[in-house]
Order: C-alpha cells, then structure tokens, then sequence
C-alpha cells in the first residue's frame, strides 16, 4: 500500500506520516529533506538559489545528509521553497522519489505533490491541512523550544510566503489531489490527527473501488 500525504508546511503532514508509517510498518520518506538538501548545499556554496542552473549544481547529496539537523531550520526550508520551484531541480529528484514509493511492501511519502505527481496511483490520499494562524503558532512554539527569539508575526509572515510560493507556482504546485482525503489539523491534538488519519486510512483501504 502507498499512502501519500500532502499538505503546507507546519500543518502537521510529517507527524502523520511518520505515525502511518509506524503504524502499518512501513518504510517512510519525507520529501522536503531531499529540497532542504539541495538547499543547505546552495547556502553552504553560496549560491543563488533563484537561479535554476546554481539550484541544478547543488542538487547532488548523500544519503548521509538527510540526518542533518542543520537542514530542519527555517532558513532552509525557506530557500528550499525557492529551489523546489525551479522545474530541473525537480527532475533531478523524481526518480529517486518515485524509487521509494515503487517499494514492494509499499510505502509513505509526505510532501507537496506526492498524490498528483510522484504516486498518482496511491491507494491512500491524504492532504493535511490547517489555518496559517495555527500553523504559525505551533512552529513558533517549537523554534522557541529550540531557543529562537523569532516573534510570532514572522513565523506567520514566513508561512504565508512559503504557501504563496509552494501554490503559485507552475511545476507541480501544492494542490490538493482530486481523489485525496481531506484533513484538517487545526482543532485536533497530534494524538488525535493521527487517530483520525488512521481511521480515514482505514476506511478508505476497506471502500476503495477499483481503479479505473
Ligand atoms: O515539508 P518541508 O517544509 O520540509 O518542505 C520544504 C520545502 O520543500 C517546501 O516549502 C516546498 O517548497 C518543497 N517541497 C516540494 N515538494 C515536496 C516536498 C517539499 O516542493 N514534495
């Protein structure tokens, strides 16, 4: 079984997917580390991650580097939304994409355009939602955790940027699937969205009609 789940940024989509993961012991991916890559290796080359050649250059990374902390700070995931834009740049991750999600026991991959374009024949479509508001809060929450001074009125500024950049633009925009399972985080605890999400799981494994 594939399961896909798509979703904006800080709407709780990797807690999800890690939990389905877990739950139907299945190997995980979550996609915005491969963009993040290519993106700490543009920072760290300073290069010009609006230029799709500089982004192209930089798009070569070991397996090694998605365990790097580095690469979960805002500031990366903010250039990675810059370099995720740029058509080649998501060439050159396609295969590697579509690799894992060709797994034989199946497999989840969380990100921006895993049902419509890396596993358009998933079984399981989940898009995971919640208002900007909530979404800045609970990043903010945990930036503070991590001692970041950053005020909540940027986190929020941030995110509002990062969604009109992940939807605007024309490769594979953040959208939902027709055929995706909607669900909206902004009123559940993680406990709760991962109940909910295994259930929708659930229910749509036992309904699905045959493809076709
Ligand atoms: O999910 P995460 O915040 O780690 O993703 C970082 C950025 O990578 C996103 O803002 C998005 O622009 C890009 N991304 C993407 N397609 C994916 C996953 C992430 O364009 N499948």
């Amino acid at each position: 079984m594939i399961i896909a789940v798509d979703g904006p940024a800080a709407s709780g989509k990797g807690t999800v997917a890690r939990a389905l993961a877990r739950h139907y012991g299945l190997p995980h991916l979550d996609t915005g580390l491969l963009y993040r890559a290519i993106a700490h290796n543009v920072s760290r080359e300073e290069l010009n991650p609006e230029r799709e050649a500089d982004a192209v250059a930089a798009s070569k990374f070991p397996d090694s580097l998605l365990d790097d902390e580095a690469l979960r700070s805002d500031e990366i995931g903010r250039l990675a939304s810059i370099v995720s834009a740029h058509p080649l740049v998501r060439a050159a991750l396609l295969h590697r994409q579509k690799r894992f999600a060709a797994r034989p026991g199946g497999a989840v991959l969380d990100g921006r355009d895993i049902g419509t374009v890396i596993a358009p024949n998933a079984q399981v479509k989940l898009f995971v939602r919640a208002t900007p508001t909530i979404r800045a809060k609970r990043r903010h929450a945990e930036l503070r955790a991590r001692g970041s001074t950053i005020s909540l009125d940027r986190v929020l500024a941030d995110i509002r940027a990062r969604d009109l950049r992940d939807t605007g633009r024309s490769t594979a925009p953040l959208v939902m699937a027709a055929d995706a399972i909607l669900l909206d985080t902004s009123f559940l605890s993680i406990d709760a969205s991962v109940q909910k999400a295994i259930e929708l799981v659930d229910h749509r494994r036992a309904h699905r009609l045959p493809a076709g």
